[in-house]
């Protein structure tokens, strides 16, 4: 990816919507409809956006909805790039680049994961504390644009401290029941094997899914503030005596559909920004 790729598309997208979102949403599996929240919304569809990778999952609609959410402004990508569908990690991370410069300030990033602390239950959300990157590569492999960032980025705190702050408070008035742990990051497109989830475990990791990390990377080389949720869709692996199936991934997300949106858009609306 380069940086006359990424200013093709904010250009395109400049011209289609002409205000600055400051919040930047990625909406994971089965949580999507929380761009139909978004007032005013202006729809693009990723085929139209320049140099925009396409979309090919069944079941995610594939574009970026512009807009107002509790009275800020957002951009929120209904539809993920995965790595497991081929995508390159930095087709996976393009859109994370488009927002930056479109003016985004802070990051929101949600997932479907497989809970791996015994004590999580399915439909639970959890605040993502740090994460494990398990995808056997990184996204700023390669020559360092300095535009884009620092060669070496500090993980130190790769999800903001305060912005987590806001989600346990805003869980605790809303009574949504809420974790806060550590997500490890998989290529997919295999569940883990029961061994697998061990490993996880004892490496300190309390959810496992197969995204967000190289999201997250590529938007903490930008500079961005991140905040993660995982919605615990099932016990991973081998906790539970019983095999695991996507359906069971999407009809627990839909089962929290209600407590998520409430919760995200109450997040959104003690974001401050710019
Ligand atoms: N493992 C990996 N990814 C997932 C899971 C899981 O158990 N559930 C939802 N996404």
């Amino acid at each position: 990816m380069n940086f006359q790729q990424i200013e093709q598309a904010v250009t395109y997208l400049q011209g289609k919507y002409t205000k600055t979102p400051r919040i930047g949403l990625i909406l994971g599996s089965g949580l999507g409809v929380l761009a139909d929240e978004i007032e005013d919304a202006v729809k693009i569809r990723y085929e139209d956006i320049p140099e925009f990778p396409i979309s090919t999952v069944e079941g995610h609609a594939g574009q970026l909805v512009f807009g107002s959410l509790s009275g800020k402004e957002v951009v929120a990508m209904q539809g993920r790039f995965h790595y497991y569908e081929g995508y390159s990690f930095d087709q996976v991370t393009f859109p994370v680049r488009v927002m930056k410069e479109l003016g985004v300030e802070v990051l929101v990033v949600t997932n479907a994961a497989g809970g791996v602390n015994e004590t999580y239950e399915p439909g639970d959300l959890m605040i993502i504390s740090d994460h494990i990157n398990n995808m056997g590569s990184n996204p700023l492999i390669g020559p360092n644009d300095n535009r884009f960032g620092a060669r070496f980025p500090d993980m130190s705190e790769p999800y903001n401290k305060e912005l987590r702050l806001i989600a346990r408070n805003v869980a605790e008035k809303l009574n949504i029941r809420i974790q806060e742990g550590v997500y490890v990051g998989n290529t997919g497109p295999t569940y883990e094997t029961p061994a697998e989830v061990r490993m996880i475990r004892t490496f300190g990791g309390d959810a496992v899914g197969m995204s967000t990390v190289p999201e997250v990377i590529v938007a903490k080389h930008a500079g961005l503030k991140i905040l993660g949720i995982s919605c615990i869709s099932n016990m991973a692996s081998g906790i539970l005596d019983q095999p695991l199936t996507h359906d069971e991934v999407i009809e627990t997300t839909e089962k929290v559909r209600k407590d998520f949106l409430l919760f995200v858009k109450e997040i959104v609306k003690n974001i401050k920004v710019g």
